[in-house]
């Protein structure tokens, strides 16, 4: 594990200012998809943050590294975590602010379509204890938004709330820390310079700082986002916007990446993978997540990694000859410690039955 991130090495005059607690096994390994590489006709890698960490792996480990720390540092003394209730991003924010010993954790839900991970995601953070509510459409969310955190400040539990990925500069850190990371890899060797890299959107936290690092810092090969989440959420402005606020939050710290600002036409984003909306199963997908699985023996989900698989896939037909490195941003440690301990259904507030079931008869 690494004590410090390389964005602190590369800009010593971020040490003092910017928090980072270490989370996740990096740098994460990446590997040769032999099989995967021969059947596409294509030179096929992956970079493994799926399984960097003993806890919880994926892209919200390393992100975790930076938000957790900030709400540390700043002192506050309970977290609101929100999002889908399928969320990754609310699971990783209980599971780390846990072990970070909050004890004050309030997670703020909406609906999503139903997949069978949404009710193990949901279970798991409700066996640690978190607090849950639910905001069925956006007016309500927003009210109960604000009032879950008045009611927190005015109790004296100064609150942090976690960021959407995309919504902190922060967040945006943990993947411009990430490009260094694979620079150095490509060059000691672990594997040759990609053209093109493929990473998920959901908010494009994630996907902006990797594109701000490849702007940056060079080395990487072009960044391809795969957008999951509907256009008015994401898309190449937005990205482009993200960027150039992470860029003036290190200005301000007084790290000056020296790149131009970051343009809506700088930003690779495929818009054609999403299918029906968000979370929702696509054929493409899913077959993407069959072939990975028959050929490499490694497990993508419907929601994110498969959409991005399939996109890869696709495009790699008409760059047959080329190296792509397929980032992998899913948790696949296992969660057994936590699974064994899960609450029965009948422990969970009525409220919540419907949006963690199938409806499927
Ligand atoms: C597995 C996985 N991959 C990728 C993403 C996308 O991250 P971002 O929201 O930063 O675009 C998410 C977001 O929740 C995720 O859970």
């Amino acid at each position: 594990m690494r004590e410090r991130p390389r964005l602190f090495e590369t800009y010593p005059v971020l040490k003092e200012k910017v928090a980072f607690s270490p989370l996740g096994n990096f740098p994460s390994p990446v590997e040769h998809l032999k099989k995967l590489s021969n059947v596409t006709g294509a030179d096929v890698w992956i970079k493994r943050d799926d399984c960097a960490s003993n806890i919880y792996g994926g892209n919200k480990c390393r992100m975790m590294e930076w938000i957790i720390a900030d709400a540390v540092k700043k002192g506050r003394k309970s977290l609101i975590t929100w999002g889908a209730v399928g969320s990754n991003q609310i699971l990783s924010s209980v599971i780390y602010g846990h072990l970070a010993g909050f004890k004050d954790i309030t997670a703020l839900y909406n609906d999503q379509p139903f997949q069978p991970y949404v009710t193990k995601n949901f279970l798991i953070s409700t066996s640690l204890g978190v607090k849950q509510v639910i905001g069925k459409n956006i007016p309500v969310y927003g009210i109960k938004l604000i009032s879950t955190y008045m009611s927190k400040l005015l109790r004296g539990k100064r609150p942090y709330l976690i960021p959407l990925v995309g919504s902190s500069p922060v967040s945006v850190l943990s993947y411009l820390d990430a490009a260094l990371e694979i620079k150095k890899q490509i060059q000691e060797g672990y594997c040759p310079k990609p053209n093109y890299i493929f990473i998920t959107v959901g908010t494009g936290g994630t996907a902006a700082g990797l594109m701000l690092g490849a702007m940056a810092f060079g080395g990487t090969g072009k960044v391809m986002g795969v957008r999951v989440l509907e256009k008015v959420f994401v898309n190449e402005r937005i990205i482009a916007w993200e960027m150039n606020r992470a860029i003036r939050f290190l200005e301000k710290m007084g790290a000056d990446l020296s790149i131009h600002k970051a343009k809506a036409a700088d930003i690779g984003l495929i818009h054609d993978f999403i299918g029906d909306g968000y979370a929702e199963n696509t054929k493409e997908g899913q077959a993407a997540i069959d072939l990975v699985r028959d050929t490499e023996g490694l497990d993508l989900d419907v929601t994110y990694t498969g959409k991005t698989m399939a996109a890869m896939l696709d495009f790699i037909k008409r760059k047959k000859g080329s190296t792509f490195l397929f980032w992998h941003t899913l948790n696949t440690v296992d969660l057994s410690p936590y699974i064994d301990k899960l609450p029965d259904l009948n422990e969970v507030s009525k409220d919540f039955i419907p949006f963690i079931t199938s409806t499927d008869s």
